[in-house]
């Protein structure tokens, strides 16, 4: 038998209600803040995902499905979609009439990681960027709308980690002190960060190896080296978030795993994820647009994971899970045609009928209903017909009523709700 792909997932009905309520509550939080839905491909050409999120990223040098397509031009399916969302904004020119957009998308995203529990190839997120605004409120903006959704689906445990990057006027001041430093420890450090501790040293502080993260216990801190614009920049975020009573922690080892972040950036971590856990992250680029070929306008997003989130939302899924209200048995050929009518009828009234379309006894019937989880059955025999009336029997109560045929479907509709 062919098996599904290692890192690659099917979600199943029971667990699909789950994602659907999280995707449900997400968009109306959104429409509640403006943000419009943007759909954006799944694949786009290898050279848009090198540019923004950076050649010496371990998503770029090792996680990116890319291949030749049959002329030969490298493409790849998306790691993340806010290198997208910014190609379109540029491509379509939707800064034109207004800069101010806000947009969300969701959809799978591809990295060839290794695979682990709350780790996979392909994975879900709902992604929010913000562009055209460079106040410090829209960066809160964002942690909020995440705090609210986490709350609103029950996550337990969540808070946001926020630390600042700098901009390109004092960066450049910690890239050198974070190279010495690095230089300093180098016989400590795995092969990867020898290799980037001069080309890219912010990368370094992303490593997950053990031993790198010993080393740079003592690695100074960008937080140090901010310029007065970033520091007010960082301030205001800090005092916006505690006086909207976000829980959050300042946390200097935050560079996250992609390149293009300036100034702010956070993420939503929670104990109740094990190893991953981060369940959103996000934070300002405001030089990715322009870097890109478009005009220089500022900007600002998140991603959440989908996957950890639904693993972690504290929903009751039996609650969300849908049973048929009505469970047709029919006995005899005439019966079943008219209970064949009836369903159709019914379903477009948004009563959720299901029907047995073998000849089976009423035993057998009765079983079946209870198995799919019935509300009610209703009993429609040859019988019943000549007497102009069938059977309705609540499945929990055990109460039976008679229903006219006349005008059944109303009468059925009206006896269930
Ligand atoms: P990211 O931190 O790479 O950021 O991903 C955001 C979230 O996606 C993570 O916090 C995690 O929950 C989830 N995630 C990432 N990789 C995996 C995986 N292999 N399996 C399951 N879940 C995963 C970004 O992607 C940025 N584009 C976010 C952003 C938007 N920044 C600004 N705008």
């Amino acid at each position: 038998m062919i098996q599904l792909i290692r890192g690659f997932k099917d979600i199943l009905p029971g667990e699909v209600e789950l994602w659907q309520e999280v995707e449900k509550t997400a968009k109306s939080l959104f429409d509640d803040f403006g943000f419009k839905e943007i759909r954006i491909p799944i694949m786009e050409r290898t050279e848009l995902f090198a540019r923004s999120i950076g050649e010496d990223t371990d998503i770029v040098e090792k996680e990116m499905y890319t291949f030749p397509d049959r002329k030969g031009d490298l493409i790849t399916l998306r790691p993340e979609a806010t290198a997208s969302v910014c190609r379109s904004y540029i491509q379509h020119k939707l800064y034109a009439a207004d800069p101010v957009r806000k947009f969300y998308t969701i959809g799978p995203m591809f990295r060839r990681e290794r695979p682990q529990k709350g780790r996979y190839r392909q994975f879900y997120q709902i992604n929010a960027e913000i562009f055209g605004v460079d106040s410090p409120l829209v960066d809160v903006e964002l942690i909020f709308i995440l705090n609210t959704l986490f709350s609103k689906l029950s996550v337990p445990d969540v808070t946001a980690h926020i630390n600042s990057l700098g901009c390109p006027d004092c960066r450049p001041d910690f890239k050198t002190a974070l190279s010495k430093f690095l230089t300093s420890v180098v016989d400590d450090l795995c092969s990867d960060c020898v290799r980037r501790k001069d080309r890219n040293p912010l990368r370094v502080l992303d490593c997950k190896v053990p031993s790198c993260r010993e080393a740079l216990k003592e690695a100074p801190s960008i937080l140090d080296y901010l310029c007065t614009t970033c520091i007010q920049h960082f301030d205001t975020v800090k005092n916006a978030l505690a006086s909207l009573d976000v829980p959050f922690v300042v946390d200097k080892r935050l560079v996250r795993g992609l390149d293009y972040y300036t100034r702010t950036t956070f993420e939503m971590q929670t104990h109740a994820l094990g190893a991953q856990n981060a369940v959103a992250g996000g934070g300002r680029y405001d030089g990715l647009i322009k870097s890109l070929g478009g005009p220089d306008i500022p900007a600002t997003g998140f991603a959440i994971g989908l996957d950890r989130l639904t693993e972690i939302a504290g929903l009751d899924r039996s609650a969300l899970f849908k049973t048929p209200d009505i469970f047709i048995a029919a006995l005899g050929q005439k019966s079943r045609i008219l209970a064949f009518e009836w369903l159709c009828a019914l379903c477009l009234k948004g009563v959720e009928t299901e029907m047995e379309f073998e000849d089976k006894s009423l035993k057998s019937q009765m079983k079946q209903a209870d198995r799919v989880g019935a509300h009610h059955v209703l009993i429609v025999g040859d019988n019943e017909i000549k007497e102009g009336s069938v059977i309705l029997r609540n499945m929990k109560t055990k109460d039976q009523v008679s229903i006219p045929i006349e005008n059944a479907v109303e009468n059925i509709k009206a006896k269930i709700s």
